[in-house]
């Protein structure tokens, strides 16, 4: 089956069943901070579970893009992806656990005509905080699986929730792969592969208000998610996701490019890796080094360590990336209507490391001899410091290097020097700052006020087409990203300058108000993103001047920012200008 036929089927089973289809959120969160991507279909809907009511009712359905990076060492395995699309049915107080269970069996065997006789679950099996999960245990064997495919076990793998907040028992549904058995004892509670999850249904019946602090929410909520390219393969029997269709034609690219230096592994990497860095680069992020930009920044560099690994031209990278946006067009049309873009950027990206990679291997090699003639197994931490802050050479590949090479680091000490290092940074830049501010995130508040700012005067001397492609900002600088065809000129940046600064002295008071997406557009707020569904959206409103969809935060009033200035303009990628600028404490 088709991966778009699933997730349309998918939808339709649960509209059948009362449930509203909303669309998938992008994969930067709108409104919570503590984490850097989405990484469940839950994420977005979590104002939900404790009690607002959702406008499109108690029973939900969606499709949701994901990214979930503390996988990615276990990618290359035949079913973990960083992104991934979990298909989710949502009750906000409305059906509980029997209903769910009941829906999803039914889904599986029925819709999809998967063999019920494959199918195993666990379910929770108590402890102080919440009961062993009997109903569920008999909503199973209702439904028709026998008690002896049902395991129990405990909070770590039948439990689910972030950090804080919704929570509850799970149940998860597994797929026997039918690979033989890893021991006697196997089942789908071990991580060998044969039992395969496919999906997670979380009786969201509590609030994690601190670690090991539970309260009940005041209503019972089901939160599910499936996982859509594990049941492509399971349906196409398939053996790994990278052999179902939305993989097949980047796979046997790589084969070809690589000849007889290819090696399975490195290739799924850059399969997975590759199709992740184009979708989060399709929500507006660029490589740095710090947030989702750092994530990208690591998925693209350790693609091209694979793209090595195997000897396959670095130019090659294009022809890649364009299979792979084929490949993903038609789940994700956003993939292909800012190819170009996302394109430019990879490949910028690609030039940048590919330098720094030919200069740090080198320099790692010759540890790496120094070392061996001492007969010391293991490479000093201060040489791999050496190698990340001189050579800008990521720690995780001297891991890799070392790794390849029989030789150990210590990832230990690196870090305590690197923390060391931090500090002495942080001091410098509170040195520089004395006497205006009381601390560094202050500044970085500032410069995110100062960036709206600039956004608006931007279109208001370029025109309205000058929107926001990217964003970064540090305590030393704010750095923007806009869509313009040309160099901006002097003139043009000096009345940029001139408005920035007078709305800075107006002293105007900056309101944050909480509404949905489309009372958001309605109240004449621009977003960032073309794509941005969420549900409630925080608006930051500028006096009257600016009014934006943002996480925030944002300074109380603009008064005390001190003095605009910009720094540099400059050509970012294609159609897209670059602006740094600095606030000048007077
Ligand atoms: N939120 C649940 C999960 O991610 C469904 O597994």
């Amino acid at each position: 089956m088709k991966a778009i036929d699933l997730r349309n089927k998918y939808l339709e089973f649960f509209t059948e069943n009362g449930h509203k289809v909303i669309p998938s959120a992008p994969l930067l969160p709108e409104n919570d901070p503590t984490v850097l991507f989405t990484t469940a279909g839950m994420h977005p809907l979590i104002t939900y579970f404790l009690g607002n009511v959702h406008p499109q009712g108690r029973r939900i359905t969606d499709y949701q893009k994901c990214i979930r990076t503390g996988d990615i060492d276990e990618v290359g395995d035949d079913s973990h992806l960083t992104f991934f699309e979990m298909m989710g049915n949502w009750s906000f107080g409305d059906y509980f656990k029997e209903e769910s269970i009941e829906l999803s069996y039914r889904f599986l065997t029925e819709k999809l005509g998967i063999d019920a006789n494959r199918i195993s679950v666990t379910v929770f099996e108590g402890d102080q905080d919440a009961p062993k999960d009997k109903v569920a245990f008999n909503a199973w064997v209702k439904a028709g699986i026998p008690e002896d495919r049902i395991y129990f076990s405990g909070k770590k793998t039948n439990w689910w929730g972030l950090e804080k907040g919704p929570c509850g028992p799970d149940t998860e549904i597994f797929y026997d792969t039918l690979k033989p058995k890893c021991s006697d004892n196997c089942s789908p509670l071990c991580d060998c592969g044969k039992y395969l999850e496919i999906w997670n249904n979380v009786f969201t019946e509590y609030n994690k208000i601190a670690e090991g602090k539970y309260e009940l929410l005041s209503q019972k909520n089901v939160d599910t998610g499936l996982g859509l390219e594990r049941v492509v393969m399971i349906l196409d029997g398939k053996k790994s996701v990278y052999e179902t269709e939305l993989f097949v034609d980047v796979m046997n690219t790589l084969k070809e490019l690589a000849g007889d230096k290819y090696i399975e592994k490195s290739a799924r990497v850059i399969a997975d890796h590759m199709r992740a860095a184009l979708m989060i680069m399709v929500d507006g992020v660029v490589p740095s080094n710090v947030e989702q930009g750092y994530v990208l920044r690591r998925l693209i560099r350790r693609l091209i360590r694979h793209m090595r690994k195997m000897e396959i031209d670095m130019d090659k990278i294009v022809e890649i990336a364009n299979i792979t946006v084929e490949a993903s067009k038609e789940m994700y049309p956003e993939i292909d209507e800012h190819k170009e873009e996302i394109i430019t950027k990879l490949v910028a990206e690609k030039d940048k490391f590919v330098k720094t990679l030919e200069k740090g291997e080198k320099e790692f090699n010759k540890y790496l001899i120094q070392a061996k003639n001492e007969g010391k197994d293991t490479i000093d931490a201060e040489k791999v410091f050496k190698l990340y802050d001189t050579f800008g050479f990521p720690v995780e590949i001297t891991e890799e290097l070392a790794t390849e090479n029989g030789i150990r680091i210590n990832v230990q000490e690196f870090n305590e020097l690197f923390k060391k290092h931090q500090e002495l940074s942080r001091q410098g830049s509170n040195q520089k700052f004395k006497g205006g501010l009381a601390n560094d995130s202050e500044i970085v508040t500032q410069y995110h006020t100062a960036t709206h700012l600039l956004h608006k005067a931007l279109q208001i001397v370029l025109g309205e087409h000058a929107t926001q492609s990217g964003s970064n900002i540090t305590e030393e600088r704010l750095r923007f990203d806009f869509k313009h065809p040309q160099k901006v000129t002097r003139e043009e940046l000096d009345e940029v300058e001139r408005i920035v600064n007078e709305q800075i002295q107006k002293d105007l008071v900056v309101k944050c108000e909480e509404m949905t997406l489309d009372e958001a557009k309605e109240s004449g707020a621009t977003g960032l993103f073309e794509n941005k569904y969420g549900d409630l959206v925080k608006v930051y409103s500028i006096g009257d001047f600016s009014k934006e969809i943002c996480g925030g935060p944002h300074v109380e009033r603009t008064g005390n920012m001190g003095r605009f200035k910009i720094k540099k303009e400059e050509a970012s990628s294609a159609g897209v200008r670059r602006i740094k600028a600095v606030l000048i404490k007077e």
